[in-house]
């Protein structure tokens, strides 16, 4: 096929495209009009633009075949609609190799208003996929990364509070009945009868502290009565410390999730209280749990004094951070509701099961 005959006026444009760093082109829509055009940056490509206006199928050729369908889809698409045509794709270069390149194409009519031809620019996005690609790998990395440090550090709390409550409980409740067998044999003593009794109670507060603490670095509720009952748990408990009253709604059945997940809700939910003890100042908390829809929903509010969640500091600030990451990796979702003066209302609805 002969070049176009451009005429006088054209010839400045096509000296003008053919410096730019992108690839020009016309393409007739009805391979019986003449008029088709290639800029010489083709060879980029390891093409020159005899060989690719020689053949009309040419570019369909040389789309990467996972492209093809959807780009000509799209370009059918766009003449349909009058254009312009924007869409991204692989070409296969000359050696054969797959090029990300950007496409916009405006559509050319005749005089009857008839589309006859398609006019684009190809540009070269190989840099930006690669690095597109590049960032999805590392921020991958980084997940699986965050995900194995918080499968490690659940680990080492479940031993601590294993080692804690076993070792520790044990030796203490030894010393107390060792001390009770040394009274027996002190019952004439009034003095260091006393003295045991005041020992005793001290043992067993340490006891209850023990069990406490344990109990904090990883309620064993979670491990064996499921979520629901950690839940209540961490509620009274929080109830409890704070003063701050509370209305809990649970739903009747007990959510099926694997541990993993129960961990990160059971966590967010901690952090949601620890605020709320530490900001609020509130005077009353509604939590209610719900599934529906294939995911588990808890929703807390307090009357406290709220604050803005889009201020700079509330965004940068680590556990609202932590708490929507944790909730991502499972793919779910914390939102916040808060105005100064008007209390606070967190919501986090996350899936049951990872979705497909
Ligand atoms: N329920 C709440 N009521 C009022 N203010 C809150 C509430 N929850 C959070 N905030 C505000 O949002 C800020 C950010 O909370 P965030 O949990 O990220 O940080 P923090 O609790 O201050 O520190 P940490 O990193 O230890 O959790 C808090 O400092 C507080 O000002
Ligand atoms: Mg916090």
């Amino acid at each position: 096929m002969t070049a176009p005959a451009f005429p006088d006026s054209e010839a400045r444009y096509r000296s003008l495209v053919e410096q730019l760093p992108a690839v020009t082109y016309v393409a007739a829509l009805d391979a019986s009009l003449p008029a088709s055009y290639v800029s010489p940056q083709i060879a980029e490509f390891g093409f020159t633009p005899e060989a690719w206006l020689a053949d009309p199928e040419f570019w369909v050729k040389r789309l990467h075949p996972d492209d093809r369908d959807r780009v000509l889809a799209e370009f059918e698409r766009g003449i349909a609609a009058g254009g312009p045509i924007t869409c991204e794709y692989r070409l296969l270069d000359a050696a054969g190799r797959p090029r990300w390149v950007k496409d916009r194409a405006a559509v050319l009519r005749d005089a009857e208003g008839r589309p006859v031809a398609i006019q684009g620019v190809m540009l070269d996005i190989e840099e930006r996929k690669r690095l597109e690609a590049e960032t999805a790998h590392y921020l991958a990395q980084l997940q699986a990364l965050r995900r194995r440090m918080e499968t490690a550090i659940e680990e080492e709390r479940r031993r601590i509070a294993r080692e804690v409550h076993d070792e520790l409980g044990q030796a203490l409740t030894a010393l107390r009945l060792e001390l009770a067998l040394l009274g027996d044999g002190l019952a004439a003593d009034a003095a260091a009868t006393a003295r045991l009794a005041v020992m005793d109670g001290l043992i067993a507060k340490t006891i209850d502290s023990v069990r406490r603490i344990a109990y904090e670095l990883r309620p064993g509720v979670l491990d064996s009565l499921g979520l629901l009952a950690a839940i209540e748990w961490q509620t009274r408990e929080f109830e409890r410390r704070s003063g701050i009253r509370c209305e809990l709604a649970l739903p009747e059945r007990e959510p099926e999730v694997e541990p993993a997940r129960a961990t990160a809700l059971f966590r967010i939910f901690q952090e949601v209280l620890t605020n709320i003890a530490r900001h609020a100042g509130a005077t009353q908390v509604d939590v209610g749990v719900a599934i529906a829809m294939g995911n588990l929903l808890i929703e807390v509010d307090d009357d406290g004094r709220g604050f803005d969640p889009s201020s700079p500091e509330a965004a940068e600030s680590l556990g609202l951070l932590g708490m929507r990451e944790r909730a991502a990796e499972f793919g779910g979702l914390v939102s916040l509701h808060s105005e100064p003066g008007r209390g606070t209302r967190v919501t986090l609805a996350l899936p049951l099961t990872q979705p497909k």
